[in-house]
């Protein structure tokens, strides 16, 4: 098997009921995809595979062969953060930061598809993914700073 992670092209060793989340992380040492619930319900595992906000725990690496996979890495870096990473940080919406991987990614899929999300299309697209910490007005506001902008 064979994914492009952050446009990196990787020959897998994985066996194909492996879950994504752990090849990303054990096999690759890709790890800001977390290993939260591992069962679908928390959402901070996950990435974006072919333009698509996934739960990389839910997904036997088989089932993305040839895939092109981006994670909070393919996003930005410390040096660079993307805009809307860059929104979290401005708007306070990151305390322990488990659970922003999940909704980083999946903000910016949902922006890569619609530029300008209304406050319920945000809740919806990032609709079971948990927070412990920051609530999630401050993640709302963070993802509406960026819509319209360049991501
Ligand atoms: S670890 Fe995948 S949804 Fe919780
Ligand atoms: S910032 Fe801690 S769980 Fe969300």
């Amino acid at each position: 098997m064979r994914i492009t992670v952050n446009g990196t092209a990787h020959e897998l060793a994985s066996a194909p009921l492996t879950p994504l989340l752990h090849v990303l992380r054990e096999e690759l040492h890709i790890t800001s995809p977390k290993a939260g619930c591992q069962q679908g319900s928390c959402g901070t595992c996950t990435v974006i595979v072919d333009g698509e906000a996934r739960r990389s725990c839910l997904l036997p690496v088989a089932a993305v062969d040839g895939a092109h996979i981006t994670t909070l890495e393919g996003i930005g870096t410390p040096d660079a953060l993307s805009p809307l990473q860059a929104a979290f940080l401005e708007k306070a919406a990151a305390q322990c930061g488990f659970c922003t991987p999940g909704f980083v990614t999946a903000a910016t899929a949902l922006l890569a598809e619609n530029a300008t999300p209304s406050r319920g299309e945000i809740r919806e697209a990032l609709s079971g993914h948990y927070c412990r910490c920051t609530g999630y007005v401050k993640i709302l506001e963070a993802v509406e700073a960026v819509a319209g902008r360049a991501l």
